[in-house]
């Protein structure tokens, strides 16, 4: 049997995409997955450019698979995703052992693209942006478990200053609202419990529909979209990620009051708490305006637990900048976040910007923003000790294979006595103790 290695770089879109990738080369070319580059007739890798250094990556790696060729010259190597989209032919022209190119809007003509370059011997480069055609090409996901991403959106069109992602994945585009309600019903028979739904800015989503129902809307939003999903027998739980804040509209606030299903887990990246450099990013809100929506979101949904991303030292953050920063930190009470230290990407608006912060202000300032989410992420641990939590039963537990691991709303493992039999199930669990990484707890009586 013929081996697949796969490597995947950056967010969960590109998981979601790798996925669909191991699943088309099993379709079309009996490929099965392997871990082990050495024993691979094509490999993969999946790449990000949101950061320099994941960007610088991919070319190490791929000078260490080079190599492998020389003993297996009918290797097929192959780059994908937003370095692949942003790079195109400069990759096969810097790596010119590198045989397919192919962007994430055009994964789905991988089999063409590696039989061209079989037939012809020429490397093949595919980076358009045919918009949202790689749905109808891909066959539909297989599943194991309870959960499952869907991706329901492609794309980006906000254009923040510092940002690849607009230009290396294309404008936003979503899926039809009914193909996303049948991929769902679909993954509910094979047993899926939990979706969390996928895109740059999912709560941006306005998916056409096929007007049979007799709806007065052309679109359906994400509040909608989430309601709908929430009636599909078997869906427990709902999730969505990434969502911006512009986006957070007052339907989707009223949603967390009006569908149980969805978690109260929400990740609303702000990136900054000084309103001088969210302009400069073009964010298009003001700290008061996030301020704001995180009021009504709470005021629906109480027990909300909010994550975000920062970015430290944008080009001119001041001292005052980033005081202003650790003030929303403290005022939201962020129960953790992705903190990226800022890195200029050739071709955005940001990279001609001068004052760029000094390497050691920056990474002092990561340390200080960090260091704050640390504690506020303990102490919103404290905070659950005593409450009774929905949670999904994972597994047995690493430490103690008698005891079973579970995963709470917010993303915390929690550890407790329970039979095996309760594995891929919904159970309540009583929280008795809150530790550095993980919570205790007992099973809640039923
Ligand atoms: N669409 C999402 C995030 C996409 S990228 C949003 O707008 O919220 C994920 C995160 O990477 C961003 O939220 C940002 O914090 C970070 N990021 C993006 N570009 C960056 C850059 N040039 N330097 C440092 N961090 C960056
Ligand atoms: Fe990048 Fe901004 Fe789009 Fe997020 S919203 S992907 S940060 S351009
Ligand atoms: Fe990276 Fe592309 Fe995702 S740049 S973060 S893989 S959209």
């Amino acid at each position: 049997m013929k081996k697949l290695y796969l490597r995947t770089f950056g967010c969960q879109m590109n998981e979601y995409d790798s996925a669909r990738i191991a699943d088309l080369l099993a379709d079309a070319e009996g490929l099965a997955l392997t871990a082990r580059p050495e024993e691979a007739d094509i490999i993969l890798f999946n790449t990000c450019s949101v950061r320099e250094k994941a960007q610088e990556r991919v070319f190490h790696d791929l000078g260490r698979v080079r190599l492998l060729k020389k003993d297996k010259p009918e290797l097929i190597i192959g780059v994908g995703g937003c370095v692949a989209s942003q790079e195109g032919e400069a990759i096969v022209k810097r790596a010119p052992y590198v045989d397919v190119v192919f962007g994430p809007q055009t994964l789905h003509r991988l089999p063409e693209l590696i039989a061209a370059k079989r037939a012809s011997g020429r490397a093949q480069v595919d980076i358009r942006f045919p918009e949202i055609e790689k749905f109808d090409h891909l066959p539909p996901p297989r599943v194991e478990g309870v959960s499952a991403f869907v991706s329901i959106m492609e794309g980006c069109g906000k254009y923040c200053t510092y940002c690849v992602v607009p230009y290396t994945r294309g404008e936003e585009f979503s899926r039809p609202f009914e193909d996303v309600l049948v991929e769902v019903a679909d993954l509910a028979d094979q047993g899926v419990q939990e979706i969390t739904l996928l895109g740059q800015n999912v709560n941006a989503y306005r998916g056409k529909r096929d007007g049979k129902r007799g709806d007065a809307a052309e679109t359906a939003d994400l509040a909608e979209l989430l309601e709908y999903l929430a009636d599909v027998p078997g869906i427990e739980r709902l999730r969505y990620t990434t969502s911006h804040p512009c986006e957070m509209s007052a339907r989707l606030i009223e949603a967390y009051g009006k569908v149980p299903k969805l978690v109260s887990q929400l990740h609303l990246p702000v990136q900054s708490g000084s309103d001088r450099i969210l302009a400069a990013m073009k964010r298009g809100y003001t700290a008061l305006e996030y301020k704001s929506i995180v009021r009504r979101l709470r005021a629906v949904r109480p027990q909300l637990s909010l994550t975000s991303d920062f970015i430290v030292g944008f080009p001119g953050e001041t001292e005052a900048d980033f005081e202003a920063t650790l003030k929303l930190v403290r005022d939201v009470k962020f129960d953790g976040a992705f903190n990226f230290i800022y890195s200029s990407r050739p071709g955005t608006p940001a990279a001609e910007l001068d004052e760029q912060v000094p390497r050691a202000v920056q990474q002092q300032r990561f340390e200080a923003l960090q260091t704050l989410l640390d504690a506020q992420y303990r102490a919103y641990s404290e905070t659950m000790v005593g409450s009774t939590q929905r949670v999904l039963v994972t597994g047995p537990a690493v430490k103690d294979p008698q005891e079973l691991q579970a995963r709470t709303d917010n993303n915390r493992v929690v550890n407790f006595a329970g039979d095996a039999t309760l594995i891929g199930r919904y159970i309540d669990v009583t929280i008795t103790a809150a530790l550095p990484h993980s919570l205790r707890g007992e099973r809640a009586a039923v």
